[in-house]
């Protein structure tokens, strides 16, 4: 049976849609007063997008909500024993085991004004326009101080908001496309596929292997239709990064007969596994080519001479980011029985650096992972990034990490040199990767169904038809 088709009108759109909208603020709040809090959330729900189809015409505004797992405990609504079914990593948020020490630790997220657990609720908004991101940004925080509901500013710069908005190319800083490759959900029930629907929704799973959380009583309930997300704000040092391109790419463009300015390009794709502008490796090994830039079907191990490329990663080195994030074909160890996806749906925020030293302005990624598992998919992959020990192909080097997103710090028992193995000889080596990402905070959450959001709202269970959308 099709879980899609049946359940969409249920299933907040942030799930299973990539929205393209290009402005978006997305606010943190803490119930205060959770007697009011159902007050907060019935003022938003007639503007809480579901999964279903727009029709012709791309609503102006989107709006979607994150609960916390001390948001659902403060609304009173499950009793402790229910509260007792939902996952231990939705209810904790184990920042040191995925990464997260040194400048990247709790202790210095939302620059010390709240901690993590302080937030109840997050709140999307998405919009065609700055004005009408304004606009129903307005409407959200007077209902908020309406209710008993305490916004959190969690940045230094600009608003103290997190605004985050789409590049009309795609890119991110740094300068890659992102946003292209994200699993293509096989919505069939029965499935048990890695990128089956039913590992990503709570309630459906065929296997005991991928099955979300919680799986009996009350909590079930609450949380069917629904999809944890950890939501990451992650600075990037621009300056570093274009630094240490060059920095690199002078070491070693005559070796490589390439320009200066070919070989930092160079570097940077096999940094990535793709070519800034979106070109895989694997499938475009020279240069960046306009046909192969959004591909996403290619493997690992079967190009070429496949004996060749699964023992040398002559085309895209074993530790690049998008090698490690979704090592596709790629060998597993045994302990992984199900390999980890993630929907992605992030951004950029901050300004674009302009000059080529740090300005000392905030700026990097709104990450928004969403998943059926934090700890099976968010937090595997996670630990992947900071060690690449999960795949045969790393011994003896396990003490590798992913090119562009490591936590570096010096208490980690990680290298920081980056190999790019080389057909002809030695493979040149990139000493001393910087910090490139710092954590600036993560929360998880959980995005409740459309009945559920109505259920803590007050409102009847049944679904009320909603307006056709409008806007162009
Ligand atoms: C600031 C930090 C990050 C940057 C700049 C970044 C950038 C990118 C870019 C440019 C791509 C290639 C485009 C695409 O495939 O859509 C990508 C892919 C991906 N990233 Fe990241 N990313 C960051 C952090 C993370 C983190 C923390 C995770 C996981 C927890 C992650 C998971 C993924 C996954 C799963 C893919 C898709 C790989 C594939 O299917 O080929 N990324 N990222």
């Amino acid at each position: 049976m099709a879980l899609f088709a049946e359940h969409v009108a249920n299933i907040q759109g942030l799930i299973l849609r990539g929205y393209t909208h290009p402005y978006s603020c997305h606010l943190l709040f803490s119930f205060d007063v959770p007697a009011k809090a159902p007050g907060f959330l019935k003022a938003l729900y007639p503007s809480v997008t579901s999964a279903e189809a727009w029709g012709t015409a791309k609503p102006q505004v989107l709006l979607n909500i994150g609960l916390t797992f001390t948001g659902i405990q403060s609304l009173g609504v499950l009793a402790p024993s229910d509260l007792e079914n939902f996952p231990q990593d939705f209810a904790q948020n184990p920042a040191e085991e995925i990464g997260d020490v040194g400048p990247s630790a709790p202790a210095n997220w939302w620059y010390g004004r709240f901690s993590s657990s302080d937030v109840h609720c997050i709140v999307h908004v998405y919009a065609l326009s700055a004005e009408a991101l304004t606009q129903k940004v307005g409407e959200v925080t007077s209902s908020a101080s309406q209710w008993g509901v305490r916004e959190r500013l969690p940045l230094k710069s600009g608003s103290g908001r997190i605004e985050g908005y789409l590049r009309e190319d795609g890119t991110v800083h740094f300068g890659y496309k992102d946003g292209i490759s994200n699993p293509s959900l096989d919505d069939d029930e029965q499935s048990q596929a890695p990128e089956a629907l039913n590992s990503f929704l709570i309630g459906y799973s065929a296997s005991s292997a991928s099955q979300p959380a919680p799986t009996e009583g009350k909590a079930l309930e609450f949380a069917k239709d629904g999809s944890y997300m950890a939501f990451r704000i992650m600075h990037q040092d621009a300056a570093a990064f274009e630094g240490f391109l060059t920095q690199q790419a002078e070491r070693v463009y005559q070796k490589l007969g390439r320009s200066l300015e070919e070989t930092r390009e160079w570097i940077a794709a096999k940094m990535m596994g793709r070519w800034r502008n979106g070109s895989p490796l694997v499938l475009s090994p020279e240069r960046p080519d306009k046909k192969t830039q959004d591909e996403t079907s290619f493997g690992y191990t079967e190009v070429g001479d496949p004996s060749q490329d699964i023992q040398s990663s002559f085309r895209c080195p074993f530790s690049a980011h998008i090698r490690v994030t979704h090592p596709r074909d790629e060998e597993l160890k045994s302990i992984v029985s199900v390999p980890p996806r993630l929907l992605r749906r992030g951004m950029p925020y901050g300004p674009t650096l302009t000059s080529s030293t740090d300005d000392g302005v905030d700026r990097g990624i709104v990450g928004l992972f969403i998943c059926g598992s934090l700890a099976r998919q968010f937090e595997m992959i996670m630990g992947w990034i900071n060690r690449n020990n999960f795949s045969p192909v790393y011994a003896p080097d396990e003490d590798r990490q992913d090119g562009v997103c490591g936590n570096r710090d010096k208490n980690l028992p990680i290298k920081n040199t980056f190999t790019i193995p080389m057909p002809a000889g030695e493979a040149i080596q990139l000493e001393g990767l910087p910090q490139f990402i710092t954590t600036r905070g993560m929360i998880y959450a959980l995005l409740p169904s459309m009945a559920t959001l109505r259920m803590l709202a007050g409102l009847p269970s049944t679904l009320v038809p909603k307006e056709p959308a409008s806007g162009s």
